[in-house]
């Protein structure tokens, strides 16, 4: 059997196309476009790449794209006092602060003081509590990626044994609480599980994202699932290349023969990601101006 490669950049393409000409009716109706702001402090490389490439995307979508780049000394009061006046500004629909923080900043307070309509992240505690009570919530851009990926897959999880592997607070707990709101049987794996093949042998749907290249090995897999890899993993350079190749979490071609349907890295999970924080910023510009949310977006 031959796998079918989830292609992530294609998922990402036909969904900025619809947030885009929403965006533009949203323009229309409300007067101003969809905002989103990126709060980014330091110079993290990898950071800086993503926050460009939020930008860029934002502005391929007919939204508004504010960037707020502070050094990396900023205080705790100076980057609370940004996120209250985002919070505040009417043109701002969505506010992302890239994490991590550099360590001298409390990253919990910041979040906290995220207006939670305004948490196309949704990663403040009232959108993961929301999320947890099957109330209506902003949901973290990665695992909601996966969600509508696998929906294109299958028309009913119902009773599906999903194991998510990785318990972070951006992609492993809302993955979770996710596929258990489609009524699946929901294993949460992470760094301390004894025995992550066994769990693995058994699971419809694998979920990774743990950062461990290669991790899971194609036989531990089962004839038929569905795997989502979200790890980005670089390895170390071959002799003579200046970079290493990235991989995920999952071995990839000892998988790809083996299950039903995967994600490739690059060009699988990943490439979702800004698309869906696009979709989740123009739900949020259509609630904040009072107007319905598009069907099916
Ligand atoms: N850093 C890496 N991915 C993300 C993300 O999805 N959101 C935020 N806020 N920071 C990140």
């Amino acid at each position: 059997m031959t796998a079918t490669r989830i292609d992530g950049k294609a998922f990402a393409a036909a969904l900025r196309e619809r947030v885009g000409s929403h965006a533009l009716d949203f323009a229309s109706k409300a007067g101003r476009k969809p905002g989103l702001a990126v709060v980014l402090v330091g110079e993290d490389p990898a950071s800086q790449v993503y926050v460009r490439s939020k930008g860029k995307a934002t502005v391929a979508a007919n939204m508004e794209s504010f960037e707020h780049l502070l050094p990396a000394e900023t205080t705790q009061t100076d980057l609370v006092a940004l996120v209250e006046k985002l919070n505040a500004d009417p043109s701002v629909d969505g506010i992302l602060v890239q994490l991590p923080l550099p360590g001298h900043l409390d990253e919990k307070a910041v979040i906290a003081a995220i207006n939670p309509d305004k948490d196309v992240d949704g990663i403040t505690p009232t959108n993961a509590g929301r999320l947890v009570l099957g109330m209506d919530a902003h949901i973290s851009c990665t695992p909601l990626g996966c969600l509508l990926m696998l929906r294109e897959i299958y028309d009913d999880l119902s009773g599906l044994d999903a194991v998510v592997v990785g318990r972070s607070i951006l992609f492993g707990k809302p993955m979770a609480q996710l596929l258990l709101a489609e009524n699946c049987t929901v294993t949460m794996a992470h760094s301390r599980t004894r025995n992550l093949p066994d769990l693995l042998r058994r699971a419809d749907i694998v979920v990774a994202a743990v950062g461990v290249p290669n991790l899971i090995r194609g036989e531990w897999l089962k004839r038929g699932a569905v795997i989502l890899d979200g790890g980005i993993n670089r390895l170390e350079p071959a002799p003579g290349a200046s970079k290493g190749r990235l991989v995920g979490d999952v071995a990839f071609d000892e998988a790809v023969g083996h299950v039903r349907a995967i994600t490739p890295v690059p060009g699988g999970v990943g490439a979702t990601t800004i698309a869906v924080l696009l979709r989740n910023t123009l739900v949020a510009a259509h609630r904040n101006a009072g107007l319905a949310v598009p069907e099916g977006i």
